[in-house]
This record gives C-alpha cells, structure tokens and sequence, in this order.
C-alpha cells in the first residue's frame, strides 16, 4: 500500500546524509571549501606548534645571558607574535569559509524535511503532535551544525595538535617525557569517556524533565479559557510545580556530575604536569634541559588542556546530533501514504460528474466509518448530504479531496478513477469549505487571498462581498489587514465560516465542496450566503454537507446517510413522501424554529 516517496529516493544513514551535503558530487566548490578548511586547520596547528619553541628560544637566550643584548631574542618574538596570529588567523579564516558550507547544509536538509513533511499523508499529521514534529525537524537541522562543529571544531583538530605536540616532544627530547604525556592524555581521555557516559542519564533526564515543564506550561496557556472555566488554577500549578521539582531534581544530579567531572579532569591533568615538570626539572639540575624546556612543556600542556576538556562536551554533543539527525532521517523515511503513481496524468475534468462505486472505507481495520457508498453527482447539480453527526458525511468529503484513499470502490470524476491522476491536478479542481477550518494568524487579507495567492485585489473584495463578509469588515479599524489571531480565535465562527467561504471562492474551483460550511451563521446570514452561492455555483458541480435541512431544500438529490450507509436518496418533496429518517429530522427541525 505504501508507495515510494514522489522525492528522490531517500537514503537513511547519517553518513550518506554528511557526505551528501559536504562532499557534493555536483559542486566543486562546496568540496574545494572542504578540503581548504581542512587544510587551514592543519596550517592552525602547525603553526601552533612553533608557537612554544621560538618562546623557548626568547626565553633559552635570556636566562643564558639576561644581561647581553641579542638579535636573536627579538627575532624569537617576533616569530612567537607571528606564528601566534597565524595560528589564530588560519583557524578563523576556516570559520569564515566553512560557514557557508555549513549553513548550506542546514538550509538544503531542512528544506528537504520540510518538504517531505507536506507530502506525508493526513493521517501522519494526525497522528502526531505538531510540535513534536516540527522539533524533530529544527533539532535534526541544527545537529548537523553541532555535528560538523565539535568534530571539525575540537575532534579533528585534537588529534592533529596530539600528534604535532607528541612528535615534537618525541623529536626534542626522546620516548620517556613523550610516554608521560601520552600516558595523561590517555587517563584523562579515559576518564572523561566513562564520566561522560555515566552522566548521560542524568543529562538525558534533565533534557527530559525540561521538555515535559515546557509542554505543561503551554498546555495550559494554550487552556487558559478551559482553566478559568473550571477554576483549575490551583491544579494547573500543582502540575507545573510537579515538573519543575522533577527537573530541579535532574538538574541537581547533572550539576553534580558535572562537578565530579571537571574536578577529576583538573586532578590528572594537574598531577601528570607537576609530575612532569618535577622530571624536567631534575634534568635542569642535572644539565641536561633548560628552563626553556620547562616552560615549552609547560605551554604545551595548557595548549592540549584546553581542547581535552572540551573532549567530554564534543563526545556528548556529537552523540546526541548523531541520534538527533537519526531521527530527523526516520522523519524523512516516513511512507508516503498517498502517493503519484509513476504514470499518473492531469487529471482532465472536462466533465465533472463525480461518482462513488461502491465505495466502503475505514480509518482503522477494525472500524468501519463507509459501508457500500454508491451515488452520482451529475455535472452542474448539486447534490446534498444529510445525516446525523457522526455517520460519515465528513469522511465522504475527505476521500472526494482523497486525504484518504479509499479501501473498497472507487471514485470518478468525468470517468476517470482519482486514484489514477496526479493529486495536484485532482485537488486543484476542488474547493473544499471544511467544517473546521483553521486560519492562519495573519490578516483577513491574507487569509481570503489563500485561495489564490495570485488574484488581483479587485477578485478579492469581489470574494468578501460574495461572502457577505463586507459589513463586518467595514465594522473593523483595520479593515481587511485586522489579524485573526492564532487559529482564527480572535474572530466569531461564523466569521471565520465566511473567510472560509471567501478564500474558496477566489480558488474558482469546478467543483464545490461544503462541509457544514454555514453552520455557525445566524438563518438571515446564511440565506444571504446561500443565494451568492447559488448564484455562483449555479453552473458547478457542487456538493453540500449540511446539518440544517433548510439549506437543502433546493438540492437535485439529497443522501441521507446514517451509519456510513445511505439509507435514503431523492429530492426533498420525495424524501418528505417517504416519511422515513428525513422526514423525522425535517420534523423535529421544523418544530424548533416555531
Ligand atoms: N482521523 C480519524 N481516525 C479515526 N476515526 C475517525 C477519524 N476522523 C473521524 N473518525 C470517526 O469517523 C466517524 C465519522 O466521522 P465524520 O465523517 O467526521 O462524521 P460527520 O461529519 O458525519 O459528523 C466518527 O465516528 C469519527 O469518530
Ligand atoms: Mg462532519
């Protein structure tokens, strides 16, 4: 069932995803970048290493003669003040020019995430919290930056300055001061490995415990009016105060190993330097090293100390981006539930008579929502669909815009199955008012103008006014450019039931899709609507899911479905002859109203 993903083909390693990004087949500059910030850290470090020795020169030449002026002690300097630069210069020039790759690489995979998501199908969406998914995506992102950061930021660069300073020592003064560096660079490495993984849980927990305060506290911001109407105030902080001492709690613990980390890293490397300063120093006693030596090696290991405590947060850091971009990439490799077949055509829709064969359906296997749905929908009439909340009619709609597809039967339109055309084609014929429409948090403006990002100014007061939105916007300071609010809360339904209804006329579909559009609008208002729309979908196919059986009345068919069945067809007079179900609601509705 599930398809391959209308993209390219998706690869799911990490690796894969780095070489992809760093080391493009198709841009030779990205990888000439590359390979010259690897070249400027290289030059970083080298010039790094002569840092200390002309220091040890300068300092050789003073304490041999502190009194005789030398050339030579002021040529060291100079060298110790240019390498120093160099060395500083190389590696931030590797920033300037890496920079580019790297933000490439975030913008290219986040656009490709991005793009994914949209094509995942409805009920992934569904499934899943939003926010979660759009964290996933942020997080993978920017673990791609975190990764390229500490390993070409601190790993590479601290093998290469390890091997540079080890060789050095090796070529200076022979196996045994070498074997006591390396000895503390490896205790140290070690110890800082196991510390790290052993505090891991409590970081991880930490994380944890940050993200559920997070998610308590905007749960109940997002309630605010929920929270007032049951005066749960008391509660909501009773739970708020619950996560926050459970982070409090975690983030103690992590406080504390990071302590015991950062003192045991102090301790080794402070023992290994006294320890070899103490053995460099009887050589000075003996003659065999000066103090230049000394205070070379001394340099040397302040030089190592820096990057080797970063060593814990690179290895932690570098873990979690491996994780993070692995769930980004299980993100990526979602199936597609709905998909283009390889061969799908435009959809060609000269004719737009829709038809459902037999068509049952089912979120979930073991719940039928559709049993055995035939009807017809000739082109230019309009058929309506009636029925108690809950018996199917939003469903129907949704396999009509195919969110779904359907598990039995199938749908035409103009002869051809929707299965079989491209969704874009299919969707772009149709204009769907749903029943719960949500607006973007934007202006009246914008949200009427979605229909059509392209239409002029003029189409879209022509869709306000069709719409009988014109009165309200004129009640407004702002006009058309007022803000809806988050969700379009910070306008009546019924408005936004207009809005709806505004930005799927300027779509000028070919065929008409109203799902309870009118529901919140008072009689006078919808009648209003009604007869625009009439008007306007007079030559359209048009298929109108309605609570209210007034607004039906006109219909050429009406269905009445009860339980994911149809249980009864005809025009109104008929379906009122039959004195079945629709008779009964009309009935009930009818005694309301008087
Ligand atoms: N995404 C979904 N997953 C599972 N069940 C659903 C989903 N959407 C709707 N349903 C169920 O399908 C049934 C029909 O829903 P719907 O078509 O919205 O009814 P109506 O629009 O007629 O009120 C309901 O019982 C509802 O609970
Ligand atoms: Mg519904």
């Amino acid at each position: 069932m599930h398809k391959a993903s209308p993209i390219s083909p998706l690869d799911l390693s990490v690796s894969k995803l780095l070489r992809t990004y760093l080391w493009p087949r198709n841009s030779l500059g990205i990888r000439a970048t590359v390979f010259f910030s690897l070249f400027l850290i290289f030059a970083s470090k080298i010039c790094g290493i002569w840092v200390p020795l002309f220091y040890r020169q300068a300092v050789n030449e003073l304490s041999l003669h502190p009194t005789q002026f030398s050339y030579l002690v002021l040529v060291a300097l100079a060298a110790y003040g240019l390498t120093r630069v160099l060395a500083i210069g190389f590696l931030e020039a590797k920033d300037f020019l890496f920079a580019r790759v790297e933000q490439r690489a975030v913008r290219l995979v986040s656009l490709r995430v991005f793009e994914h998501l949209n094509h995942l199908s409805l009920r992934f969406h569904l499934d899943r919290q939003t926010g979660s998914v759009t964290r996933s995506l942020e997080k993978g992102s920017r673990a791609i930056e975190t990764f390229l950061k500490f390993s070409t930021f601190t790993i590479i660069p601290l093998f290469v300055e390890l091997a540079l300073v080890l060789g050095t020592v090796m070529y200076l003064y022979g196996g045994l001061l070498t074997l006591m560096i390396a000895s503390v660079v490896v205790i140290y490495t070690v110890y800082t490995l196991k510390v790290t993984q052993w505090r891991s849980v409590f970081v991880r927990e930490k994380s944890q415990q940050d993200i559920r305060c997070n998610h308590r506290a905007v749960e109940s911001l997002l309630n605010y009016e929920t929270v007032k109407y049951f005066g749960n105030e008391k509660l909501e902080l009773k739970r708020f105060g619950e996560a926050q001492t459970a982070y409090e709690r975690a983030a103690v613990k992590d406080k504390k190993g990071l302590a015991i980390l950062n003192g045991g890293q102090g301790l080794i490397v402070s023992l290994g330097l006294v320890g070899t300063l103490c053995f460099m120093g009887t050589k000075i006693m003996e003659g065999q090293m000066t103090i230049g030596d000394l205070v070379l090696v001394n340099v040397y290991f302040a030089q190592l100390y820096q990057p080797l405590n970063m060593l814990g947060w690179a290895y932690r850091e570098i873990k979690r981006s491996l994780m993070e971009m692995q769930e980004m990439l299980t993100l990526l490799g979602a199936p597609v539930e709905i998909s283009d077949g390889s061969n799908s055509k435009s959809l060609r829709a000269k004719d737009t008579t829709l038809v459902f064969q037999n068509v049952s359906f089912a979120y979930n296997e073991d719940r039928p929502i559709l049993k055995d749905i035939s009807f017809e929908v000739p082109a230019h009439h309009k058929v309506a669909i009636v029925g108690s909340s809950g018996s199917g009619k939003s469903t129907l709609a949704k396999l009509i815009f195919r969110f779904y597809d359907v598990t039995e039967g199938q749908i035409t339109i103009g002869g051809e199955n929707i299965r079989d055309v491209t969704q874009a084609s299919l969707r772009k014929l149709i204009g769907v008012v749903p029943q719960d429409m949500v607006l973007f948090n934007e202006s009246i403006a914008y949200n009427v103008g979605y229909g059509d990002p392209r239409a002029s100014k003029k189409e879209i007061e022509w869709a306000i006014k069709s719409a009988n939105l014109s009165s309200f916007i004129k009640q407004l300071p702002k006009g058309i450019e007022t803000l809806v609010g988050e969700r379009g809360l910070k306008i009546s339904g019924g408005e936004k039931q207009r809005i709806a209804i505004a930005r799927t006329l300027l779509k000028r579909p070919k065929i008409f899709l109203f799902d309870e559009a009118t529901s919140s609008l008072d009689s006078k208002t919808e009648k209003n609507i009604q007869d625009n729309l009439n008007k306007i979908s007079k030559k359209q196919t048009t298929i109108l899911i309605a609570h209210r059986l007034s607004t039906v009345v006109d219909a050429d068919q009406i269905l009445v479905l009860d339980q994911g069945r149809i249980v009864e067809r005809g025009t109104h007079e008929a379906l009122l002859k039959q004195k079945g179900l629709y008779a009964q609601m009309w009935a009930r509705q009818h005694k309301k109203k008087t």
